[in-house]
Protein backbone atom coordinates (compact mmCIF):
# COMPACT_ATOMS: atom_id res chain seq x y z
CA UNK A 1 0.00 0.00 0.00
CA UNK A 2 1.21 3.75 -1.02
CA UNK A 3 1.92 5.88 2.23
CA UNK A 4 -0.94 7.63 0.60
CA UNK A 5 -3.73 4.92 0.94
CA UNK A 6 -5.04 4.14 3.84
CA UNK A 7 -4.25 0.84 5.26
CA UNK A 8 -7.27 -1.19 5.66
CA UNK A 9 -9.04 -2.28 8.83
CA UNK A 10 -8.90 -5.71 10.05
CA UNK A 11 -11.92 -7.18 8.90
CA UNK A 12 -11.11 -10.81 9.68
CA UNK A 13 -9.11 -13.29 11.49
CA UNK A 14 -8.06 -16.58 11.76
CA UNK A 15 -5.82 -18.73 13.51
CA UNK A 16 -4.42 -20.11 9.87
CA UNK A 17 -5.62 -17.90 6.72
CA UNK A 18 -4.91 -20.35 3.68
CA UNK A 19 -4.13 -18.70 0.46
CA UNK A 20 -5.13 -20.61 -2.27
CA UNK A 21 -7.71 -23.01 -3.18
CA UNK A 22 -5.49 -25.79 -5.34
CA UNK A 23 -4.85 -29.22 -4.56
CA UNK A 24 -2.23 -27.31 -1.55
CA UNK A 25 -4.52 -25.06 -0.37
CA UNK A 26 -7.33 -27.58 0.30
CA UNK A 27 -5.47 -30.21 1.40
CA UNK A 28 -4.11 -28.59 4.19
CA UNK A 29 -7.49 -26.57 4.69
CA UNK A 30 -8.95 -29.89 5.25
CA UNK A 31 -6.42 -31.52 7.63
CA UNK A 32 -6.53 -28.34 9.97
CA UNK A 33 -10.33 -28.23 10.33
CA UNK A 34 -10.44 -32.28 11.26
CA UNK A 35 -7.82 -31.14 13.57
CA UNK A 36 -10.00 -28.65 14.82
CA UNK A 37 -7.56 -25.38 13.93
CA UNK A 38 -9.07 -22.56 13.04
CA UNK A 39 -8.90 -21.80 9.08
CA UNK A 40 -10.26 -19.75 6.16
CA UNK A 41 -9.22 -20.04 2.54
CA UNK A 42 -8.82 -17.20 0.73
CA UNK A 43 -9.38 -18.04 -3.12
CA UNK A 44 -9.63 -15.20 -5.90
CA UNK A 45 -11.51 -17.35 -8.55
CA UNK A 46 -14.70 -17.90 -8.42
CA UNK A 47 -16.15 -21.19 -7.37
CA UNK A 48 -17.09 -22.59 -10.71
CA UNK A 49 -13.01 -22.39 -11.81
CA UNK A 50 -11.80 -23.50 -9.12
CA UNK A 51 -13.62 -26.89 -10.23
CA UNK A 52 -13.19 -26.81 -13.73
CA UNK A 53 -9.41 -25.48 -14.26
CA UNK A 54 -8.04 -28.35 -15.94
CA UNK A 55 -4.42 -29.31 -14.63
CA UNK A 56 -2.55 -32.32 -13.66
CA UNK A 57 -3.59 -35.60 -12.98
CA UNK A 58 -1.61 -38.61 -12.71
CA UNK A 59 -1.35 -39.29 -8.68
CA UNK A 60 1.48 -40.93 -7.31
CA UNK A 61 0.57 -44.16 -4.60
CA UNK A 62 1.83 -41.48 -1.73
CA UNK A 63 -0.60 -39.05 -2.78
CA UNK A 64 -3.53 -41.62 -2.33
CA UNK A 65 -2.57 -42.46 0.28
CA UNK A 66 -2.31 -39.37 2.15
CA UNK A 67 -5.62 -38.72 0.53
CA UNK A 68 -6.95 -42.24 1.80
CA UNK A 69 -5.69 -41.39 5.63
CA UNK A 70 -7.58 -38.23 5.70
CA UNK A 71 -11.10 -39.77 4.25
CA UNK A 72 -10.53 -37.60 0.87
CA UNK A 73 -10.08 -40.35 -1.63
CA UNK A 74 -13.74 -41.61 -2.03
CA UNK A 75 -13.64 -40.06 -5.43
CA UNK A 76 -10.30 -41.15 -6.91
CA UNK A 77 -11.18 -44.52 -6.01
CA UNK A 78 -14.60 -44.76 -8.02
CA UNK A 79 -13.48 -42.73 -10.91
CA UNK A 80 -9.62 -42.95 -10.91
CA UNK A 81 -7.84 -45.21 -13.14
CA UNK A 82 -4.61 -47.23 -12.40
CA UNK A 83 -1.83 -46.79 -14.94
CA UNK A 84 1.21 -48.33 -15.06
CA UNK A 85 3.21 -48.39 -18.38
CA UNK A 86 4.97 -45.72 -20.50
CA UNK A 87 5.94 -46.03 -24.04
CA UNK A 88 9.12 -43.91 -25.56
CA UNK A 89 9.00 -44.03 -29.12
CA UNK A 90 12.48 -43.42 -30.88
CA UNK A 91 14.46 -43.39 -34.40
CA UNK A 92 15.84 -46.90 -32.63
CA UNK A 93 11.96 -48.07 -32.56
CA UNK A 94 9.70 -48.27 -29.34
CA UNK A 95 10.14 -49.70 -26.07
CA UNK A 96 7.79 -49.85 -23.51
CA UNK A 97 8.05 -50.23 -19.37
CA UNK A 98 5.79 -51.28 -16.97
CA UNK A 99 6.77 -49.01 -14.03
CA UNK A 100 3.91 -50.10 -12.43
CA UNK A 101 5.82 -53.76 -12.12
CA UNK A 102 8.92 -52.02 -11.11
CA UNK A 103 10.87 -50.23 -8.67
CA UNK A 104 8.54 -50.10 -5.55
CA UNK A 105 5.54 -51.60 -8.07
CA UNK A 106 3.81 -48.33 -7.79
CA UNK A 107 1.44 -47.37 -10.05
CA UNK A 108 -0.08 -43.86 -11.00
CA UNK A 109 -4.21 -43.06 -10.85
CA UNK A 110 -4.94 -40.81 -13.29
CA UNK A 111 -7.68 -38.94 -11.92
CA UNK A 112 -8.10 -34.94 -13.71
CA UNK A 113 -7.56 -32.05 -11.04
CA UNK A 114 -10.48 -31.06 -11.24
CA UNK A 115 -12.08 -33.32 -10.00
CA UNK A 116 -9.87 -33.68 -7.03
CA UNK A 117 -10.19 -30.02 -5.94
CA UNK A 118 -13.76 -30.37 -6.32
CA UNK A 119 -13.73 -33.53 -4.10
CA UNK A 120 -11.65 -31.57 -1.60
CA UNK A 121 -13.48 -28.37 -1.77
CA UNK A 122 -17.08 -30.60 -1.10
CA UNK A 123 -15.52 -32.03 1.83
CA UNK A 124 -14.28 -28.82 3.53
CA UNK A 125 -17.44 -27.00 2.75
CA UNK A 126 -19.72 -29.89 4.05
CA UNK A 127 -16.94 -30.22 7.55
CA UNK A 128 -18.09 -26.50 8.12
CA UNK A 129 -15.13 -25.12 6.41
CA UNK A 130 -14.36 -21.18 5.68
CA UNK A 131 -13.71 -19.82 2.17
CA UNK A 132 -14.24 -16.79 0.11
CA UNK A 133 -14.43 -16.70 -3.40
CA UNK A 134 -13.16 -14.22 -5.48
CA UNK A 135 -11.14 -12.54 -2.83
CA UNK A 136 -7.52 -11.83 -4.77
CA UNK A 137 -4.51 -11.29 -1.56
CA UNK A 138 -2.47 -8.39 -2.73
CA UNK A 139 0.00 -8.47 0.37
CA UNK A 140 1.14 -10.40 3.34
CA UNK A 141 2.52 -8.09 5.84
CA UNK A 142 4.35 -8.73 9.39
CA UNK A 143 5.34 -12.43 8.31
CA UNK A 144 8.10 -11.97 9.98
CA UNK A 145 5.85 -11.10 13.22
CA UNK A 146 3.81 -13.28 15.21
CA UNK A 147 0.42 -11.40 13.78
CA UNK A 148 1.07 -11.13 10.19
CA UNK A 149 -2.06 -9.79 8.04
CA UNK A 150 -3.59 -10.54 4.45
CA UNK A 151 -4.44 -7.72 2.68
CA UNK A 152 -7.17 -8.70 0.33
CA UNK A 153 -9.20 -7.32 -2.50
CA UNK A 154 -12.99 -8.38 -1.39
CA UNK A 155 -15.80 -9.20 -4.20
CA UNK A 156 -17.31 -6.14 -4.18
CA UNK A 157 -12.94 -4.86 -4.77
CA UNK A 158 -12.97 -3.30 -1.44
CA UNK A 159 -9.53 -3.92 0.40
CA UNK A 160 -9.75 -5.13 3.91
CA UNK A 161 -7.50 -7.37 5.98
CA UNK A 162 -7.06 -10.71 7.74
CA UNK A 163 -4.95 -11.18 10.70
CA UNK A 164 -3.70 -14.58 11.27
CA UNK A 165 -1.20 -16.48 13.42
CA UNK A 166 0.26 -18.18 10.28
CA UNK A 167 -0.27 -17.56 6.80
CA UNK A 168 -0.25 -20.37 4.46
CA UNK A 169 0.69 -19.75 0.67
CA UNK A 170 -1.21 -22.07 -1.50
CA UNK A 171 -1.55 -19.47 -4.08
CA UNK A 172 1.02 -20.72 -6.60
CA UNK A 173 4.11 -19.55 -8.35
CA UNK A 174 2.98 -15.84 -9.13
CA UNK A 175 1.09 -15.39 -6.11
CA UNK A 176 0.80 -13.00 -2.93
CA UNK A 177 2.72 -15.42 -0.88
CA UNK A 178 6.31 -15.52 -3.18
CA UNK A 179 5.28 -11.53 -3.95
CA UNK A 180 5.56 -10.59 -0.47
CA UNK A 181 9.33 -12.28 -0.33
CA UNK A 182 12.89 -11.32 -1.77
CA UNK A 183 13.78 -12.75 -5.41
CA UNK A 184 16.78 -14.05 -3.32
CA UNK A 185 14.95 -16.66 -1.88
CA UNK A 186 14.46 -18.63 -5.24
CA UNK A 187 16.25 -20.78 -6.73
CA UNK A 188 15.34 -21.78 -10.09
CA UNK A 189 16.08 -23.19 -13.63
CA UNK A 190 14.99 -22.14 -17.20
CA UNK A 191 15.26 -25.53 -19.19
CA UNK A 192 15.38 -23.31 -22.34
CA UNK A 193 12.39 -25.48 -23.93
CA UNK A 194 8.68 -24.76 -24.38
CA UNK A 195 5.87 -26.83 -25.01
CA UNK A 196 2.04 -26.47 -26.68
CA UNK A 197 0.34 -27.79 -23.97
CA UNK A 198 -3.19 -29.20 -26.00
CA UNK A 199 -6.58 -30.96 -24.34
CA UNK A 200 -8.41 -33.03 -27.07
CA UNK A 201 -11.86 -34.20 -27.42
CA UNK A 202 -10.71 -37.77 -28.22
CA UNK A 203 -10.28 -41.08 -26.50
CA UNK A 204 -6.34 -41.87 -25.43
CA UNK A 205 -4.48 -43.36 -28.33
CA UNK A 206 -2.22 -45.65 -26.09
CA UNK A 207 -2.71 -47.79 -23.26
CA UNK A 208 0.51 -45.95 -21.80
CA UNK A 209 2.22 -42.47 -21.27
CA UNK A 210 3.57 -41.86 -24.59
CA UNK A 211 6.92 -40.36 -25.11
CA UNK A 212 8.19 -39.67 -28.83
CA UNK A 213 11.76 -38.61 -28.72
CA UNK A 214 12.31 -36.62 -32.37
CA UNK A 215 14.58 -34.58 -34.06
CA UNK A 216 11.71 -31.90 -34.66
CA UNK A 217 10.81 -32.12 -31.40
CA UNK A 218 9.49 -33.74 -28.49
CA UNK A 219 5.30 -34.94 -28.08
CA UNK A 220 3.84 -36.77 -24.88
CA UNK A 221 0.88 -38.60 -24.70
CA UNK A 222 -1.75 -38.90 -21.66
CA UNK A 223 -4.65 -39.77 -20.53
CA UNK A 224 -7.09 -37.66 -18.75
CA UNK A 225 -10.15 -39.93 -19.17
CA UNK A 226 -11.54 -42.35 -21.54
CA UNK A 227 -12.90 -39.24 -23.61
CA UNK A 228 -10.22 -36.69 -23.36
CA UNK A 229 -6.07 -36.64 -23.85
CA UNK A 230 -3.30 -34.66 -23.05
CA UNK A 231 -1.24 -33.86 -25.79
CA UNK A 232 2.17 -32.20 -25.62
CA UNK A 233 4.11 -30.51 -28.24
CA UNK A 234 7.37 -29.24 -28.06
CA UNK A 235 7.56 -25.58 -30.10
CA UNK A 236 10.13 -22.76 -30.08
CA UNK A 237 10.15 -20.46 -27.12
CA UNK A 238 7.22 -17.56 -27.95
CA UNK A 239 5.16 -19.79 -29.58
CA UNK A 240 1.68 -18.27 -29.24
CA UNK A 241 -1.08 -21.38 -28.18
CA UNK A 242 -3.04 -20.18 -31.42
CA UNK A 243 -0.51 -20.97 -33.67
CA UNK A 244 -0.94 -23.70 -34.98
CA UNK A 245 -3.69 -25.04 -36.46
CA UNK A 246 -5.87 -27.93 -35.48
CA UNK A 247 -4.65 -29.79 -38.65
CA UNK A 248 -1.15 -28.71 -38.14
CA UNK A 249 -1.26 -30.24 -34.40
CA UNK A 250 -2.43 -33.63 -35.39
CA UNK A 251 -0.09 -33.86 -38.25
CA UNK A 252 3.31 -32.93 -36.12
CA UNK A 253 1.82 -35.08 -33.53
CA UNK A 254 1.58 -38.01 -36.00
CA UNK A 255 4.66 -37.09 -37.43
CA UNK A 256 6.55 -37.81 -33.91
CA UNK A 257 4.82 -39.97 -32.90
CA UNK A 258 5.42 -41.86 -35.69
CA UNK A 259 2.36 -43.02 -36.18
CA UNK A 260 3.42 -44.70 -39.97
CA UNK A 261 4.97 -46.91 -37.55
CA UNK A 262 2.66 -47.49 -34.13
CA UNK A 263 -0.60 -46.76 -35.34
CA UNK A 264 -2.48 -43.53 -36.03
CA UNK A 265 -3.99 -41.46 -33.16
CA UNK A 266 -7.49 -40.78 -32.28
CA UNK A 267 -8.65 -36.99 -33.20
CA UNK A 268 -11.00 -34.56 -31.86
CA UNK A 269 -11.41 -31.13 -31.34
CA UNK A 270 -8.73 -29.68 -29.53
CA UNK A 271 -10.65 -28.06 -26.11
CA UNK A 272 -7.95 -26.07 -24.24
CA UNK A 273 -4.44 -24.78 -25.24
CA UNK A 274 -1.41 -23.50 -23.19
CA UNK A 275 1.84 -23.12 -23.99
CA UNK A 276 4.62 -24.04 -20.79
CA UNK A 277 7.82 -22.43 -20.67
CA UNK A 278 9.99 -25.21 -18.91
CA UNK A 279 11.41 -23.51 -15.70
CA UNK A 280 11.79 -25.15 -12.09
CA UNK A 281 12.43 -23.03 -8.99
CA UNK A 282 12.60 -23.58 -5.37
CA UNK A 283 11.95 -21.15 -2.66
CA UNK A 284 15.47 -21.53 -0.45
CA UNK A 285 13.30 -22.20 2.20
CA UNK A 286 9.65 -22.50 3.34
CA UNK A 287 8.68 -20.80 6.72
CA UNK A 288 9.38 -16.86 6.50
CA UNK A 289 8.58 -16.37 9.60
CA UNK A 290 4.87 -16.98 10.54
CA UNK A 291 4.18 -17.62 6.60
CA UNK A 292 4.90 -21.15 4.91
CA UNK A 293 4.80 -22.03 1.80
CA UNK A 294 3.14 -24.68 0.01
CA UNK A 295 2.87 -26.31 -3.59
CA UNK A 296 3.70 -24.03 -6.32
CA UNK A 297 4.30 -21.76 -4.06
CA UNK A 298 7.31 -23.67 -2.41
CA UNK A 299 9.10 -24.82 -5.62
CA UNK A 300 7.84 -25.10 -8.93
CA UNK A 301 8.51 -28.49 -10.84
CA UNK A 302 9.26 -28.87 -14.62
CA UNK A 303 5.60 -30.93 -16.04
CA UNK A 304 8.12 -33.48 -17.80
CA UNK A 305 7.62 -36.06 -14.63
CA UNK A 306 4.27 -34.79 -12.99
CA UNK A 307 5.16 -33.94 -10.04
CA UNK A 308 3.35 -30.71 -9.18
CA UNK A 309 0.33 -31.97 -7.82
CA UNK A 310 1.65 -34.83 -5.92
CA UNK A 311 4.28 -32.63 -4.10
CA UNK A 312 1.64 -30.05 -3.18
CA UNK A 313 -0.42 -32.73 -1.09
CA UNK A 314 2.46 -34.24 0.16
CA UNK A 315 3.76 -30.95 1.37
CA UNK A 316 0.10 -30.02 2.37
CA UNK A 317 0.11 -32.80 4.69
CA UNK A 318 3.62 -32.32 6.46
CA UNK A 319 2.68 -28.85 7.06
CA UNK A 320 -0.69 -29.45 8.69
CA UNK A 321 1.11 -31.71 10.67
CA UNK A 322 3.73 -28.92 11.89
CA UNK A 323 0.72 -26.15 12.36
CA UNK A 324 -1.24 -28.84 14.33
CA UNK A 325 1.75 -29.63 16.82
CA UNK A 326 2.46 -26.05 16.81
CA UNK A 327 -0.88 -24.29 17.81
CA UNK A 328 -2.69 -27.58 19.41
CA UNK A 329 0.26 -29.07 20.97
CA UNK A 330 2.48 -26.11 21.73
CA UNK A 331 5.69 -27.39 19.64
CA UNK A 332 7.33 -25.00 18.57
CA UNK A 333 10.03 -26.54 16.96
CA UNK A 334 7.34 -28.34 14.68
CA UNK A 335 7.92 -25.34 12.02
CA UNK A 336 11.21 -25.09 11.86
CA UNK A 337 11.21 -29.00 10.98
CA UNK A 338 8.72 -28.20 7.79
CA UNK A 339 10.89 -27.00 5.36
CA UNK A 340 13.68 -29.16 5.46
CA UNK A 341 11.49 -32.44 5.39
CA UNK A 342 9.72 -31.10 2.25
CA UNK A 343 13.08 -29.73 0.91
CA UNK A 344 14.30 -33.33 0.55
CA UNK A 345 10.98 -34.45 -1.53
CA UNK A 346 11.27 -31.45 -3.70
CA UNK A 347 14.89 -31.61 -4.60
CA UNK A 348 14.50 -35.72 -5.20
CA UNK A 349 11.67 -34.64 -7.26
CA UNK A 350 13.13 -31.71 -9.41
CA UNK A 351 16.28 -33.81 -9.79
CA UNK A 352 13.88 -36.48 -11.96
CA UNK A 353 12.25 -34.06 -13.42
CA UNK A 354 15.56 -32.53 -14.79
CA UNK A 355 17.00 -35.85 -16.02
CA UNK A 356 13.67 -36.86 -18.03
CA UNK A 357 13.61 -32.44 -19.41
CA UNK A 358 17.40 -34.07 -20.34
CA UNK A 359 16.34 -37.33 -21.72
CA UNK A 360 13.45 -36.06 -23.80
CA UNK A 361 14.67 -32.93 -25.74
CA UNK A 362 17.14 -33.53 -28.66
CA UNK A 363 19.17 -30.30 -28.34
CA UNK A 364 18.48 -27.36 -31.44
CA UNK A 365 21.53 -26.13 -32.52
CA UNK A 366 23.70 -28.41 -34.21
CA UNK A 367 27.34 -27.32 -32.57
CA UNK A 368 29.97 -29.32 -31.12
CA UNK A 369 28.11 -29.28 -27.12
CA UNK A 370 24.95 -29.72 -28.40
CA UNK A 371 26.55 -33.24 -30.65
CA UNK A 372 27.76 -34.19 -27.21
CA UNK A 373 24.50 -33.43 -25.94
CA UNK A 374 22.85 -35.40 -28.56
CA UNK A 375 24.86 -38.40 -27.71
CA UNK A 376 24.57 -38.31 -23.84
CA UNK A 377 20.97 -38.57 -24.53
CA UNK A 378 21.34 -40.91 -26.77
CA UNK A 379 23.14 -43.48 -24.36
CA UNK A 380 20.58 -42.66 -21.61
CA UNK A 381 17.77 -43.84 -23.75
CA UNK A 382 19.51 -47.11 -24.92
CA UNK A 383 20.51 -47.77 -20.80
CA UNK A 384 16.43 -47.06 -20.27
CA UNK A 385 15.89 -49.79 -22.69
CA UNK A 386 18.36 -52.22 -21.59
CA UNK A 387 19.22 -51.63 -18.31
CA UNK A 388 17.28 -53.52 -15.71
CA UNK A 389 18.92 -51.45 -13.00
CA UNK A 390 18.05 -48.64 -14.95
CA UNK A 391 14.69 -49.51 -15.25
CA UNK A 392 14.32 -49.75 -11.53
CA UNK A 393 15.73 -46.46 -10.56
CA UNK A 394 13.18 -45.10 -13.45
CA UNK A 395 9.94 -46.50 -12.22
CA UNK A 396 10.99 -45.90 -8.13
CA UNK A 397 11.60 -41.98 -9.09
CA UNK A 398 9.07 -41.52 -11.34
CA UNK A 399 5.91 -42.41 -9.65
CA UNK A 400 7.50 -42.27 -6.22
CA UNK A 401 7.35 -38.67 -4.03
N1 LIG B 1 -5.01 -14.64 -3.93
C1 LIG B 1 -5.83 -15.71 -3.76
N2 LIG B 1 -5.75 -16.84 -4.50
C2 LIG B 1 -4.77 -16.90 -5.44
C3 LIG B 1 -3.87 -15.83 -5.67
C4 LIG B 1 -4.02 -14.67 -4.86
N3 LIG B 1 -3.21 -13.62 -5.01
N4 LIG B 1 -3.01 -16.19 -6.67
C5 LIG B 1 -3.36 -17.45 -7.04
N5 LIG B 1 -4.42 -17.87 -6.32
C6 LIG B 1 -5.11 -19.17 -6.38
C7 LIG B 1 -5.31 -19.70 -7.79
O1 LIG B 1 -6.52 -19.17 -8.34
C8 LIG B 1 -5.40 -21.21 -7.55
O2 LIG B 1 -6.73 -21.60 -7.29
O3 LIG B 1 -4.26 -20.12 -5.77
C9 LIG B 1 -4.55 -21.42 -6.29
C10 LIG B 1 -3.23 -22.13 -6.60
O4 LIG B 1 -3.56 -23.44 -7.06
P1 LIG B 1 -2.52 -24.27 -7.98
O5 LIG B 1 -1.94 -23.39 -9.01
O6 LIG B 1 -3.20 -25.53 -8.41
O7 LIG B 1 -1.33 -24.57 -6.98
P2 LIG B 1 -1.10 -25.71 -5.89
O8 LIG B 1 -2.27 -25.93 -5.01
O9 LIG B 1 0.18 -25.32 -5.34
O10 LIG B 1 -0.97 -27.05 -6.79
C11 LIG B 1 0.24 -27.24 -7.46
O11 LIG B 1 -1.17 -28.65 -8.93
O12 LIG B 1 -2.13 -27.31 -10.49
C12 LIG B 1 -1.38 -28.46 -10.33
O13 LIG B 1 0.46 -29.48 -11.39
C13 LIG B 1 -0.08 -28.24 -10.98
O14 LIG B 1 2.09 -28.01 -9.92
C14 LIG B 1 0.71 -27.64 -9.86
C15 LIG B 1 0.12 -28.24 -8.60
Amino acid sequence: MTGRQTIPAVTDSADVVILGAGPAGLTLGNLLLAAGIDCVVLERADRRHVQTRARAGFLAAHTVRVLDRHGLSDGLHRRGLPHGTCEFRTDGGRFRLDYGALGLGERHTVYPQQDLVTDLLTHYLAAGGRIRFETEALTVDDAAGVRPTVTVRDPEGRPCRWRARYVAGCDGRHGAARRSLPAAARHQRDHGVSWLGLLAEAPPSLDAVGYALHARGFAGHMARTPEVTRYYLQCERGTAPDAWSEERIWDELGLRMRTADHGPLHRGRIIHRSVIDLQSDVMETLRHGSLLLAGDAASLPAPAAAKGANLAVLEAELLAEALIDDLAHGDPGALDRYSPRCLAHIWRAQEFSHWMIQLLHAPYASDGEALFHESLRRSRVESLRTSRAHQEWFAENYVGI
